[in-house]
């Protein structure tokens, strides 16, 4: 009965704080306390509340009160009205919060949507005035002037952050999604927001296992203990949307993990949806600069399929099909997806996983399992997902990727497997996007500046490609000028300028999220998750290069592909359409020519790329061999 409360204060507050100084005295069930507001909170539960309410009896508002009224007999003539409609609020209000469903309800989605609208309106005048007005008595010419400003800003950040992530806390549910895709907006927001939201991504509050009972039996129609012969009480993962607890099966006896939606999601997620949207409104009216709609349309469109786990297990099952073809294809995989036992929209029971999140660095050493052969793996794992399968999971946090030593019997060709959970957010890709994809990313690995500006357009339809190629790897433009991307580690010097670059462009890289496709959005996301994973599980320097390097290889693969296709349909139909045997005997050449060509080009990258992954390898582990060569390097060099 806590949320009962804030209401309750509220209305108890809005009687209190009406002009006239009523003088009415409560008759307090137990022993008197100071004020009708503590006195009302603190006896607040159905039935008290009803008994202290019906035994409040005004006292000396009347003329033959014992008390001498200070008022005039005009005030005193307009009193009992000025009495009566706080007074009928409070009691309204109060029986119908404690009674009605439906009232109850409808009070709570009003204070949800009221702690939103104060968070937003509240910090979007602190932008609209702070960072104008508030700075006016700076010089913009004076240094330390300029030093004062940055600090301001960061302070104005800072507070704003942490006020909408109160709000957040306060309101739960899909505002923590929410507050967690902000978090994961490293290339877009200052850093002060994201890790002020950084905390929302593990930390949420369990429902209450009465709920959560409830919600069983009314979606399954059977009680827990009719299902299972044994039902962890504790959850084993608590999420933003939904919780995982540990049971057994009473039909098979198998272990399984019950994922069972939070049930007061279900209770706000439309009008919690409905209201980030209009903020999102607001925002676009009072700030035209900032493009943020798009953040707003993506929970609209994400939220209502991750709030239907049969989308989940649909999800699952077509990912682990696709793994299982790339291995029957000759293509090794660490890749397991527990199996779903049965879905239903707000259950759902899966092969449950004994292991480790996967930035468990203890637990990787405890288990032989070396960091870069994760990272590698974990690279490998979501090119397939981009470039071959079109089919891509869009929140690999830490959280939704386990990992365990290699079970007997496992089709892993490492001695460890790699466990996705959390299906709920996939992206479909089509061949052609696929396509342009590669090409971009090959023309950044190979930094060929002209290629970039042209996918950068085609694809996002973005003139600032410079930034938009930032964006895109995480990475500062002059690594990727300099062809760095495979040499060089991010190290901490860059990674605080990209941030202090998500503060000082935030205008352009909104404008730039904004344009390109939506797609293009969960790919960054998805990119900096991964990025994020390997610095979390402390892989080694060349981790950040390998992953650039797996990748590469990938998109060489799919463009040779394609031209391949090319050359082989320009052939085909030459051969049917031309009329005379010179001439498809020179098309056939030509084909044929541009085959080879494809093909060499697609050997030498791959190949290259293979040698410098060996090379990477080599490196890491400090052998003999990679010293003398080293050595070796540095002595043709020089
Ligand atoms: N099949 C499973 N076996 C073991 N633990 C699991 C399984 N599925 C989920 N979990 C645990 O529950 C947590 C939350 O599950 P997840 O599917 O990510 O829920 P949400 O969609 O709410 O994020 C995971 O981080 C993991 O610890
Ligand atoms: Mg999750």
């Amino acid at each position: 009965m806590s949320h009962a409360r804030p209401l309750l204060s509220t209305v108890a507050a809005v009687a209190l704080s009406t002009p006239l100084k009523l003088r009415f005295r409560p008759t307090l069930p137990s022993s008197s306390s100071p004020s009708l507001l503590s006195a009302t909170t603190s006896v607040f539960t159905h039935t008290a509340t009803t008994k202290y309410l019906s035994s409040l009896r005004y006292a000396s508002t009347l003329s033959h009160s014992p008390i001498p009224s200070p008022l005039t007999p005009k005030q005193r003539r307009r009193f009992p009205l000025k009495l009566t409609i706080p007074l009928a609020a409070l009691v309204t209000g109060t029986a119908l919060y404690s009674t009605s469903d439906s009232f109850r309800h409808k009070a709570l989605a009003v204070r949800r949507v009221l702690l939103a609208a104060e968070a937003v309106v509240v910090t979007g005048y602190d932008y609209k005035y702070s960072l104008g007005y508030g700075n006016r008595d700076l010089d913009m010419n004076d240094l330390e002037d300029e030093k004062e400003r940055k600090a301001r800003r960061s302070r104005l950040h800072q507070r704003s952050a942490e006020r909408v992530m109160r709000m957040m806390r306060e309101n739960g549910g899909i505002y923590i999604k929410l507050g967690q895709h902000l978090a994961s907006l490293k290339y877009l927001l200052p850093v002060e927001w994201t890790r002020t939201m950084e905390p929302l991504q593990d930390k949420c509050c369990p429902s209450s296992i009465e709920s959560i009972q409830a919600l069983f039996l009314s979606d399954m129609g059977h009680p827990l203990s009719e299902i299972f012969s044994s039902f962890d009480l504790t959850p084993i993962g608590v999420a933003s949307l939904a919780q995982v607890h540990k049971a057994i099966l009473k039909e098979t006896g198998e272990e399984v993990a019950v994922k069972i939606q939070h049930p007061a999601l279900g209770e706000f997620s439309e009008i919690d949806m409905v209201t980030i949207s209009q903020l999102a409104s607001f925002i676009a009216y009072a700030f035209p600069d900032f493009e943020f709609f798009w953040l707003s349309e993506e929970i609209q469109d994400n939220l209502p399929k991750e709030l239907d786990f049969r989308f989940e297990a649909r999800n699952s099952a077509r990912t682990a099909a696709n793994f299982d073809r790339a291995r029957s294809q000759g293509d090794p995989s660490s890749v397991k997806v527990p199996g779903v036992i049965w879905a239903q929209k707000r259950v759902l029971v899966m092969e449950f996983m004994n292991g480790s999140r996967i930035d468990n660095v203890e637990y990787l050493k405890e288990n032989n399992i070396l960091v870069s052969e994760v990272s590698k793996e974990m690279a490998r794992t979501f090119s397939q997902m981009i470039y071959k399968d079109g089919f891509l999971h869009c929140d690999p946090h830490p959280g939704n990727v386990m990992i365990r030593p290699t079970p007997t019997g496992s089709p892993s060709h490492r001695n460890f497997e790699i466990i996705l959970l959390d299906h709920g957010l996939y992206r479909e890709l089509s061949a052609e996007f696929r396509l342009d994809y590669a090409r971009l990313w090959t023309a950044v690995i190979a930094s060929d500046e002209e290629a970039i500006k042209r996918h950068a357009l085609s694809l996002g339809g973005v003139d600032a490609y410079e930034l938009f190629a930032c964006i895109l790897t995480g990475r500062d433009w002059d690594v990727i000028q300099d062809a760095k991307l495979t040499k060089q580690v991010r190290n901490k010097e860059e990674t605080s300028k990209i941030s202090q670059g998500a503060g000082n462009w935030l205008v352009e890289i909104a404008d730039i999220l904004a344009r390109v496709p939506r797609d293009l959005l969960l790919l960054f996301k998805t990119n900096d998750l991964l990025r994020a994973l390997d610095e979390d599980i402390g892989a080694d320097d060349g981790a950040q290069m390998r992953t650039f390097a797996v990748m590469g290889q990938y998109c060489a693969q799919i463009i040779f592909e394609a031209e391949k296709r090319e050359a082989k349909n320009s052939i085909v139909s030459a051969t049917t359409t031309a009329a005379k045997t010179t001439m498809v005997v020179s098309t056939w050449t030509r084909g044929l020519g541009a085959w080879c060509k494809a093909y060499c080009k697609f050997l030498y990258k791959t190949l290259s790329l293979d040698v410098f992954i060996w090379w990477i390898d080599l490196g890491q582990s400090n052998s003999l061999l990679y010293r003398f060569l080293s050595k070796f390097e540095r002595f043709l060099i020089a």
